[in-house]
Formats: C-alpha cells, sequence, structure tokens
C-alpha cells in the first residue's frame, strides 16, 4: 500500500507543477485570508465567475480586519450576484470570530479552522493544507469524484460508516509524513485541479490523467459509475386506527406491542389496521360512543404512519376487550410509549389528566 501512496501522491504534485493551474488569483500567496475568501466563493461557483469576485473582494476588504470592520450590508452587496447569500454572513461572521477570539490570526490547523462558522471539515483541510503544509485531506465533489474512481468506491455515502471509509482512502493516498511541508499544496491543488481539469464528470480525459495507471475504475472502463449517488430510501406510508379507551376515572387501556414489529415492546394503544378493524371490537351499544380525534402523521425513518385515534370513555374498568390492562397517569408517565402515543396521550387536551 505504502508504495502505491507514494508513487501516486508524487504523480499528482509533479503533474500540478506543469499541468495544474497556478496563475488563479488567490495562489499569488499562501496568505490565508485570500485563500479562505476563495475557497469559500469556490464552494458553490465555477472558478471563471469567481475570478472577478475575488479581486473586487480583496480590493475593498485587503485584510480579515477590513472584513470584520464592514457593515454585513457592504458584504451582501458585494457578494451581490454569487448566490448561495448564507456564505456571505458566515463569511462576515468568521471574520469577526478570527478578529475576536484568535486575534486577526487565522488559525493554523484543519481542525481548529474547522470550528469557525462557514468552514466544513474539506474547506479547513483546503485552507490548511495550502497555507500551512498541514497533511490532511479535502474531499470537495471534484476530489470525490477522483477518489471514488481510483477505489471503484460505490458504498453508498448516504451512510455516515461508508463516507468516513471515504474520508480514510482519501488520508491513505496523502505524500507521506516526510515531505509533506514541501508537497501538500501542490498535492492538494493537483487533487482539485485533476477533478476539474481532467477526471470530468462526463467525458474524463483519462488518456491525459498522471494516475492512470493507479485508477480501478480506469483499468475496468467503469469511470462513469462514479461517484455513486445516495441512495435515496423508499419511502411508504400506513394508516393506523387507535382506540384510545379510557375510564371517567383517567385510566387508560394499553396493550403491548408484540416483538417484531413497529414499536415493539413499547405499551401503546391498541392499533388497528382499519377503521372497520378497531370499530368490530366494540360491543354494539358502546360503539355509538365513539368519537374521532384528528388525525396526525408520524415519520419513521422509511415510512410515514398516519395515526387515526378513536375516544372511547366508559364507565368503569369492565368495558374492555382483547390483550392489554388499565393504567393510571402516574404510570403512564413513567412507561415506555412510542412517541406520539405519548404526546397524545400526555399533551391531548382531550385527556381529562394532561398538562
Ligand atoms: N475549487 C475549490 N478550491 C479551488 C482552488 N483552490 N483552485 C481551483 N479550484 C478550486
Amino acid at each position: 500500500m505504502t508504495a502505491f501512496v507514494d508513487g501516486f501522491a508524487a504523480s499528482v504534485v509533479a503533474w500540478q507543477k506543469t499541468r495544474g493551474r497556478n496563475d488563479l488569483p488567490w495562489q499569488a500567496s499562501q496568505d490565508p485570508y485570500r485563500v479562505w475568501l476563495s475557497e469559500i466563493m469556490l464552494q458553490q461557483t465555477q472558478v471563471v465567475t469567481v475570478r472577478a469576485y475575488f479581486t473586487r473582494f480583496v480590493e475593498r476588504f485587503p485584510t480579515v480586519a477590513d472584513l470584520a470592520v464592514a457593515s454585513l450590508d457592504d458584504v451582501l452587496g458585494l457578494w451581490s450576484g454569487l448566490g448561495y447569500y448564507s456564505r456571505a454572513r458566515n463569511l462576515h461572521q468568521c471574520a469577526q470570530d478570527i478578529v475576536a477570539l484568535h486575534k486577526g490570526q487565522f488559525p493554523q490547523t484543519a481542525q481548529s479552522l474547522q470550528t469557525l462558522p462557514g468552514i466544513g471539515r474539506s474547506t479547513a483541510a483546503a485552507i490548511a493544507s495550502l497555507c500551512f503544509g498541514e497533511r490532511v485531506a479535502i474531499l470537495d465533489a471534484n476530489v470525490r469524484r477522483v477518489v471514488t474512481r481510483l477505489l471503484c468506491f460505490d458504498a453508498d455515502p448516504g451512510r455516515t460508516s461508508n463516507e468516513r471509509a471515504l474520508w480514510d482512502a482519501a488520508s491513505k493516498l496523502l505524500p507521506q509524513p516526510e515531505d509533506t511541508r514541501s508537497t501538500m499544496a501542490g498535492y492538494t491543488q493537483g487533487m482539485m485541479d485533476l477533478g476539474a481539469m481532467v477526471c470530468l464528470p462526463k467525458d474524463p480525459r483519462c488518456g491525459e490523467c498522471p494516475v492512470q495507471a493507479f485508477c480501478q475504475a480506469q483499468a475496468q472502463g467503469s469511470q462513469h459509475n462514479y461517484p455513486v449517488r445516495k441512495r435515496k430510501i423508499k419511502r411508504s406510508s400506513e394508516s393506523i386506527w387507535l382506540l384510545w379507551l379510557r375510564t371517567d376515572s383517567g385510566l387508560v387501556w394499553l396493550s403491548k406491542r408484540p416483538t417484531p414489529g413497529v414499536w415493539a415492546g413499547l405499551h401503546c394503544l391498541p392499533l388497528h389496521t382499519s377503521l372497520y378493524e378497531l370499530t368490530r371490537q366494540v360491543p354494539d351499544p358502546l360503539r355509538q360512543e365513539l368519537h374521532a380525534l384528528p388525525a396526525f402523521t408520524h415519520v419513521l425513518t422509511h415510512k410515514d404512519l398516519d395515526l387515526h385515534p378513536l375516544c372511547l370513555t366508559v364507565q368503569d374498568t369492565t368495558s374492555c376487550w382483547g390483550e392489554g390492562r388499565w393504567v393510571g397517569l402516574s404510570e403512564l408517565a413513567r412507561l415506555g410509549l412510542p412517541a406520539p402515543i405519548r404526546k397524545l396521550l400526555l399533551k391531548s387536551p382531550e385527556f381529562p389528566g394532561a398538562a
């Protein structure tokens, strides 16, 4: 693995020097203020558009302290046309925090940069590696494409564990620790440039790629399969009718949910799959007393539950059906209940003991 990693990073760095982008306005220095400003602007905007905005910004606000004392209106005015205005608000707040909390100096590590407004993991790593030579991986959209293709990484990025694995994989590709101070800036810029200029989404220019020999997707001809998209969870919905049987004295009839199934093991109002099923349980004169409460939806990870409560107040504890037991208010508060049932029973104005 080490040999692969060594050869990989060296190829990226060598290619960046001669074929990468080296004349962008924010590359003229390693000033973290300029690099930070460009990285924020480049988060959702193309280089061609950012150039002019960047130049205007640094002319108007040459230092982070100048930006910090500006009014938000001025900052938003200068940002006008770049879109995603939360970036400009965070930018302004970040400048003020740097002045107030860091004596006007940018923190020099990715970990510390990441605590500032608007600076996520990848942006923090970009600033720390480009300006301070820190050995940390970036993973913006372009670099994500490069890394997932290199490794045929097809795990669903919607899962936290897969996302972590991808960051780990990106970290393993970094230059070796002994030569990072001189190479990290070139490596980070090289990975960005590869993604933007060679490893294109639709028509990757594999013939021009300096790391073609390392690329598993290129070997298989499967470049277009990466990166995989977050898999959308198929959502479904289910309607459930709840029998809210209670006594005048405030007892509620609860049954324990079977395992497996929805709300397994919790105490719950008896559930029915249809209004017909519910009413069928209730003997005749009482059936007329059933009264419907407003339906509501409870959202689970994979499905929406449309809950339809029907309330029935009885005189004494002999009027009950099926498995379950009568529960008083004080015990109710201590029992494990599904969240929507707890809310219905304890917060509803329908309930005599409700708060
Ligand atoms: N996209 C994000 N950061 C960039 C940078 N420093 N140069 C070019 N494109 C980028």
